[in-house]
């Protein structure tokens, strides 16, 4: 068991784009992490002992009660009490009250309705990208907009304001904006949902009455504060998530050469390729967190009241005694009760959405261009390491007839296995 003086930081280092950091897995199931502001925490790497902590109401969410696993800069600053409607960060009964009012609109059902919007998305990406031609950035001419426009539709968002929502989006999203640009985005954004919350309130028209800004007003039980965060929590949660999912899939679906299957319009066989990339690329890496609120034993330790864990769902999700042959990307396989969505009462909120977004998108995206293609060699695609939301800054394609006579991707397979 290591103590206060043998914990190590936490490791970020990969040996590949897909698969998560060598030195983080080569730990036992739960051990001790020295965090960058001096807590002496942990971390669970373990199925069992990870999914075990998210079902156990011990553990809280709470922001002020979390320490930051990684990033020096601002590790020493005590974060303040989530705000009204910021129900991420919020233990029951607070986190209760707005998961109820917040689930049908994320149910099966609604998700079904929206599934013309999503084709329709997809479809018009794919045609700007044509239209642009090869080369491309997949991130920002897909990935980016494909899911920002989705969840407007979602929330209720106008046509008019949609632009501006998906341009701050991207430089919020994007680690090359300084960080002057970032706080601009972040507050064009709340411009916005706040002005159409009041447009909501005056009964002024323009938002969709049928999307769920409109519905949460109509309640008449949130302030204008909850209404513009929870707009905020659902256009940041929906969003990037699902942009990184998308170009990291498709990163490693043109890489990986050996078991060339790609998800299929077969429902079935789409379905169990999009839990299976789910699983084995896990992008939220370093964002699941808890803190105990007593002291829990737990696999033999304690954890102490106090004491913040990292959940390290991409380990976790590779664990042997879990998932046979782990490592494998296996589209074929039955990934069911993987935790890339998490486990227990935080369970991811827009999981079937994300799903039907990556199985419509990926599906449209080789259907339309079979032969796509990296445009450069896999080890020059810029990954995010440390990133909490893991995933690529950029993924350049190509497609048609290749102007330099070679594909990257055979140049350079060699240089990420
Ligand atoms: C592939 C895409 C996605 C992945 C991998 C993902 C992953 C996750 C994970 C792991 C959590 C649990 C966090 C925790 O326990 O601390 C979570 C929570 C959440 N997700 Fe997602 N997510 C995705 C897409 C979406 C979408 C499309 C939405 C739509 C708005 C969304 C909304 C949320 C919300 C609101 C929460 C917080 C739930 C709560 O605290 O009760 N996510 N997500």
């Amino acid at each position: 068991m290591t103590d206060g003086r043998t914990a190590r930081p936490l490791e970020t280092d990969r040996p590949t784009p897909f698969d998560p950091p060598a030195e983080l897995r080569r730990r036992p199931p739960l051990s001790r992490l020295a965090y960058p502001d001096g807590h002496l925490g942990w971390v669970a790497t373990g199925y069992a002992v990870t999914r075990a902590i998210l079902a156990d109401p011990r553990f809280s969410t709470r922001r002020e009660l979390l320490h930051q696993p990684v990033g020096r800069e601002r590790a020493h600053e005590r974060p303040a009490p989530a705000e009204p409607g910021i129900f991420p960060h919020m233990d029951p009964p607070e986190h209760t009250r707005y998961r109820r009012l917040l689930s049908r609109h994320f149910g099966p059902r609604r998700v079904a309705e929206l599934t013309p919007a999503i084709r329709r998305y997809t479809e018009r990406a794919l045609d700007a990208m044509a239209a642009g031609g090869s080369p491309a950035d997949l991130v920002t001419s897909f990935a980016v907009p494909v899911p920002a426009l989705v969840i407007c539709e979602l929330l209720g968002v106008p046509a008019e304001d949609r632009h501006a929502i998906q341009a701050a989006t991207a430089v919020m999203n994007d680690l090359d904006s300084t960080p002057e640009r970032a706080v601009e985005a972040v507050m064009s954004i709340t411009g916005t949902v706040r002005g159409l919350i009041g447009r909501l309130r005056r009964g002024a028209g323009g938002p969709d009455e049928e999307g769920l800004l409109a519905h949460a007003v109509a309640t008449g039980d949130l302030t204008d504060e909850e209404l513009t965060n929870l707009g905020m929590v659902l256009l940041a949660t929906g969003h990037l998530p699902t942009s990184s999912m998308l170009a990291l899939g498709t990163f490693v679906l043109l890489t990986d050469e050996t078991r060339r299957t790609r998800p299929s319009e077969d429902a079935d066989v789409a379905e169990r390729a999009v839990e299976e990339l789910l699983r084995y690329l896990s992008i939220l890496q370093f964002d699941v967190r808890r803190t105990a609120l007593a002291d829990v034993e737990i696999d033999g330790q304690v954890i102490a009241a106090g004491e913040t864990v990292v959940l390290a769902l991409p380990v976790a999700n590779r664990d042997p005694e879990r998932f046979p042959h782990p490592d494998d990307l296996d589209l074929g396989r039955p990934a069911t009760g993987h935790l890339a969505f998490g486990h227990g009462i935080h369970q991811c909120l827009g999981q079937h959405l994300a799903r039907a977004e990556l199985r419509i998108a990926l599906t449209a995206l080789f259907d339309r261009l079979p032969d796509l293609r990296l445009a450069v060699p896999a080890a020059e695609v810029p990954t995010r390491e440390r990133s909490a939301v893991y995933g690529v800054d950029r993924l350049p394609v190509a497609w048609g007839t290749p102007s330099a006579g070679h594909s990257a991707r055979d140049a350079d397979e060699a240089a990420i296995r």
